[in-house]
């Protein structure tokens, strides 16, 4: 069976204080939870700060987005090798902030993704429609696109290091949630696209979470759901008491 997997994508909130503060109160608050994985992803700035306030925690950090290339001139990048320094396990990828806020195609995803996993840092690959999309009926067009471009030339054994995030972009920081069936509806399409692409046992392996306005209140409908696998959580990552009352709906 797949084990839940819940990150915090903390996005561009929290300082140097508030950071550890909150990356504290979760190892205290989640200390012995050990059925479900759980993550933490800061901005780059206080990774190595929130890695000691975890250090004798279960909760693993990632980044929030990673460059393909190992170093050299590329200015305002963080490597692969990098975020390992700093005692990262994984890397939000194709966030849908970055794909519409900043102008990342699917070809730079992928190859983030690709160099993700050849370095040894675990992906979470984010995809999701955006309104207009779900209103003209194109949403599994558009999220099964997103998913084949992303993963492209990925061979199956490296795709089993890849947790896909599929996160409505209507529903992210809105407040309106997908309903239960909308996300499961999605999922089971990725699940058997997958299927399609890389064989049953990798589809049923691999991890989707759901994201866009999780929240404790809707965590256990969410989680109901045979293909939702974990959430990706934004707005209530940054309280230690609902992020930790998701964790523990979940375990
Ligand atoms: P919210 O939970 O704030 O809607 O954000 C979701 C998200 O984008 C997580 O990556």
């Amino acid at each position: 069976m797949r084990k839940p997997f819940i990150a915090g994508n903390w996005k561009m909130n929290t300082n140097s204080a508030s950071a550890v503060a909150l990356a504290a109160g979760l190892a205290r608050q989640l200390a012995g939870v050990e059925t479900i994985d759980v993550a933490v992803c800061p901005p780059f700035l206080y990774l190595q700060s929130v890695a000691a306030a975890l250090s004798a925690s279960n909760i693993a950090l990632g980044a929030q987005d990673v460059y393909f290339e190992g170093n050299g001139a590329f200015t305002g990048e963080v490597s692969v090798e990098m975020l390992k320094d700093c005692c990262c396990s994984y890397a939000i990828i194709g966030h849908s902030e970055r794909r519409h806020v900043l102008g990342e195609t699917d070809a730079l995803i992928n190859k983030k993704i690709a160099a993700a996993i050849a370095g040894g840092l675990l992906p979470i690959f984010c995809v999701g429609e955006l309104l207009e999309d779900r209103e003209a009926g194109k949403t599994t067009q558009v999220v099964a696109d997103q998913v084949k471009k992303g993963l492209d030339g990925l061979c199956p054994e490296r795709v089993q290091a890849v947790t896909i995030a599929y996160e409505p972009v209507w529903a992210i920081g809105t407040g309106r949630t997908a309903t239960p069936a909308q996300a499961q509806e999605v999922h089971a399409m990725i699940r058997s696209l997958l299927e399609k692409l890389y064989g049953k046992d990798i589809a049923r392996a691999l991890r989707i979470q759901y994201g866009g306005s999780a929240k404790p209140s809707n965590t256990a409908e969410l989680m109901s759901q045979p293909d939702v696998d974990g959430l990706l959580v934004g707005g209530a990552s940054l309280k230690v008491e609902d992020f930790a009352a998701m964790v523990k709906a979940i375990a």
